[in-house]
This record gives C-alpha cells, structure tokens and sequence, in this order.
C-alpha cells in the first residue's frame, strides 16, 4: 500500500523550529519580500544570505520529532513517500528514505545563474563566494516568484498513492497547496494540524486536530488497525 505524505513548517515546530506564518506573517521578524523572492536577492543579497546562514545554522541544531520518527518507522509497513515543503533535513534524519524537497534545501546551495550548478554547504554563504562558472552562490531554495521544478513529480507521487497525508501545513502556498487535489477519489485521506486549515471538500477526509507529534501517533495507530 502506498502512501503520499505532504508535510509543512508544522511538522517540524515540535523541533524548535518556527512556522512561517504562525506568528504576525512574518519570517523572524522580515517581511517574505525582504528575504524570500528574486528581487530581494537583487536588492540585497547579504541580508537574504544573512537570513538563510541563520536559517541553517537553527536547523543543524534542531533534531526529528517524534512526528518525523513516526512518518519513518511506517516505511515498515508501508510504501511511503514523502513530499515535504520544508528546506530542513529532518526526515532524512528521522529515516525516511523518499523525501522530495519541494522548496530546496537549506544544505545545499547553487550559481545564481545555473540552477543544476548545484553544492553540499554545511556552513555560512557569503557574499563572494562563487560557483564554478564564476556566478555567486545562493540557497539552493525555491524563492516566491519562481518555478517549482519538482511539482510535476510530486503530483505523479500523489496520483499513484493509496493514502494521502498532509501534516502541519496551512496549505496556502501554491502550488504545493494544490497536490490535494491530485489524490485518488478513493484514496483515504488525512490531515494532520494543531489548527486545521481550510481546504475544499475532499472525498473520504479525517481531520486529526493535534500537534504533529500526537498527531502521528494517532494516524499510525488507525492505519494499522484500518489496514494491516
Ligand atoms: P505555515 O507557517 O504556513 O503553516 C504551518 C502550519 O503548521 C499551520 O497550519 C499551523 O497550524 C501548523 N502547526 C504549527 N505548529 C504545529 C504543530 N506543533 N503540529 C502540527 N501543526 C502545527 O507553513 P507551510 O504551510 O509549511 O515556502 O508554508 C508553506 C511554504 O510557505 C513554505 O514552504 C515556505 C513558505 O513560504 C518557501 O520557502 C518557498
């Protein structure tokens, strides 16, 4: 049986790490103009490598949750992918072995001019540090304003699955937001958030009201009462 799992800020709070739009709309304190889209990059390029050094500096900090343990341990059992919004390395950590980064990677950075011109970057980005081909380095991360490569395979995964699972997501940025969609009409579905958010009627939805890590525990709990 395969499962699609659509993760958010949401699954990793219980890390530590904070949600985007959980607090005022904004980012630690900037406005998703100033740090997170082409022209901020044009604009000032220090304090958006700045905003990112900070951002992997938090994850290598952080460790999985239970949510991200939880979501591994059903490979066991499960064919399990999971698409994830967030740019940390947490479910790689937790043991998940499918994980497609939607929005890039915080450990990974890229030429600003070749997107394929792609890097391991543990530490800090400065300015003046260049690719190969002579370009600045920046966050190998998917910036509003710009295209989503992996979409197309994410929607495939979603389409194909037996079960779809969303955990901790506000499901308001496109067009992540849109693989519910995608999903079997059949296909049993969950969400999993400490506030459900809004989404069109879905055939076949359970709504699990509760942190990630409760959460999961709940949903793991079902599925193999339902399904094994
Ligand atoms: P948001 O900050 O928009 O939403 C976080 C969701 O997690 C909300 O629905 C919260 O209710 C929920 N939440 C918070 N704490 C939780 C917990 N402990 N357990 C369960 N749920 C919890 O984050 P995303 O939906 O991930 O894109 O945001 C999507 C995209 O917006 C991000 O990937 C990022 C941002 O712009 C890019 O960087 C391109």
């Amino acid at each position: 049986m395969r499962l699609a799992v659509l993760t958010g800020a949401g699954v990793s709070a219980e890390s530590g790490l904070k949600t985007f739009r959980d607090s005022d709309g904004l980012w630690e304190g900037y406005p998703v103009t100033e740090v997170a889209t082409p022209g901020a990059w044009r604009k000032n390029p220090s304090l958006v490598l700045d905003f990112y050094n900070m951002r992997r500096r938090n994850v290598s900090d952080a460790i999985p949750n239970l949510a991200h343990h939880g979501l591994a341990e059903l490979e066991k059992e499960f064919e399990v992918d999971i698409i994830t919004q967030n740019i940390d390395d947490l479910h790689e950590r937790a043991g998940s072995s499918s994980v497609l980064h939607l929005h890039g990677e915080i450990f990974k950075m890229r030429s600003e001019r070749n997107e394929r011109m792609i890097y391991e970057i543990r530490g800090d980005i400065l300015l003046g540090d260049k690719a190969e081909d002579g370009h600045q380095l920046r966050p190998n991360i998917v910036w509003f304003e710009e295209p989503v490569p992996l979409i197309e395979s994410a929607m495939r995964i979603v389409q194909q699955a037996d079960l779809f699972i969303v955990v901790g997501t506000s499901l308001v940025v496109y067009p992540a937001a849109g693989l519910v969609h995608y999903a079997k009409w059949e296909a049993a579905k969950f969400i999993i958030d400490k506030r459900i958010p809004y989404t069109t009627d879905l055939h076949n939805l359970s709504l699990i009201e509760k942190p990630a890590t409760e959460g999961v525990k709940d949903l793991i709990q079902i599925l193999r009462t339902r399904y094994l």
